[in-house]
């Protein structure tokens, strides 16, 4: 009998982790053959929610869901135990006319407890990965509250920035999604990042070569991912749910499964130095994973366009880590 996996979610009552519990509980992520026992946490006032969730887990009769532990946030470190995963989904979202980083002193105190908490009762092999935003700076908060806990098991989501950039470059190519490969996020999960159009491919070639209008792709595709997050909010009147549930998920996905050659999945991770950026930041970078580590791919080229871009998004990150220095031990 395969041990099953624990994995935790935190705002797991609310859109995102709605989205995202059923999907896990499945079998879709890790296999059909692999129990699931999931870790359900939420604020106090929310609890009675979470148990309408676990009724609903239990009504879907999901073979090999194995258990659903359910916790407060007060409790944490009950929560995380022996968690294999953990999606940090629980924090204040943004509204209307705000940019990610007007949270970071709203949700940033949280990552604290919740770095001590993992530090004290995750899995030696636990893989955290934050969705709550400012997610860049979140991470850099909980991973430094967890020292035992290695930076290559550290994520930040920007897959739904990788997910959007690869519709947008379909859309406008007239090409299947699927067509699309190698689109890197650098940087920030914000209005700074850069979604590299340079390294991107459309059946297999590069995505320069088959979209010929370059004004599009410096201008109208990149804004058009920065702000996407925000063209949400504004239609929805609420932050993006179950596209960054199946991003988060995608992730996970990404981060297990070996990454096909001449590929990349993008996700935000702890700098090793790598394209001369300061090492300890958690920065958007192309990566390829074995299936059980990932590395920096180290043949991205960077033109000089790009090194503007990535060096503005990468000013950014520096600043929010000044903004919660008293939050770093
Ligand atoms: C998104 O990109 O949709 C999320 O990070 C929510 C937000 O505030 O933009």
């Amino acid at each position: 009998m395969t041990a099953p996996i624990h994995v935790a979610v935190t705002g797991a009552a609310g859109q995102i982790g709605y989205a995202t519990l059923f999907r896990l509980a499945s079998g879709e992520i890790f296999g059909q053959h692999r129990p699931v026992v999931l870790h359900l946490i939420e604020v106090p006032p929310v609890m009675a929610a979470l148990d309408g969730i676990h009724m609903e887990l239990d009504d879907c009769a999901f073979p090999n869901l194995a258990g659903v532990i359910k916790h407060d946030s007060d409790h944490m470190e009950d929560g995380f135990r022996d968690c294999n995963f953990i999606l940090l989904v629980g924090s204040i979202p943004r509204k209307l006319g705000m940019e990610r980083a007007d949270l970071i002193r709203i949700n940033g105190p949280i990552f604290t407890s919740t770095g001590k908490a993992i530090q004290a009762s995750a899995a030696k092999d636990v893989r955290v990965v934050v969705v709550g935003n400012p997610c860049n700076t979140n991470c850099l908060i909980a991973m430094s509250h967890a020292p035992d806990v290695p930076r290559n098991q550290w994520f930040a989501m920007t897959r739904l920035d990788q997910n959007r950039a690869s519709a947008q470059l379909a859309m406008k190519a007239g090409r299947p999604v699927g067509s699309v490969s190698n689109v890197a996020i650098w940087g920030n999960h914000s209005s700074t990042q850069y979604p590299d159009f340079v390294n991107a491919k459309i059946d297999g070639k590069p995505a320069t070569e088959v979209i010929s209008d370059k004004t599009w792709l410096k201008d109208d595709f990149i804004k058009s991912i920065q702000q996407r997050g925000a063209a949400v909010i504004k239609a929805r009147g609420a932050s993006s749910a179950a596209s960054a549930a199946n991003a988060a998920l995608d992730t996970i996905k990404s981060i297990i499964t070996p990454t096909a050659a001449g590929s990349c999945v993008s996700a935000a991770v702890c700098s090793n130095g790598s394209y001369g950026i300061e090492s300890g930041l958690i920065v958007g970078l192309p990566l390829a994973s074995d299936g059980r580590d990932w590395r920096v791919l180290s043949d991205f080229h960077v033109d000089d366009f790009s090194r503007s871009q990535i060096d503005n998004t990468v000013a950014e990150l520096k600043q929010e880590r000044d903004l919660v220095k008293d939050l770093l031990p």
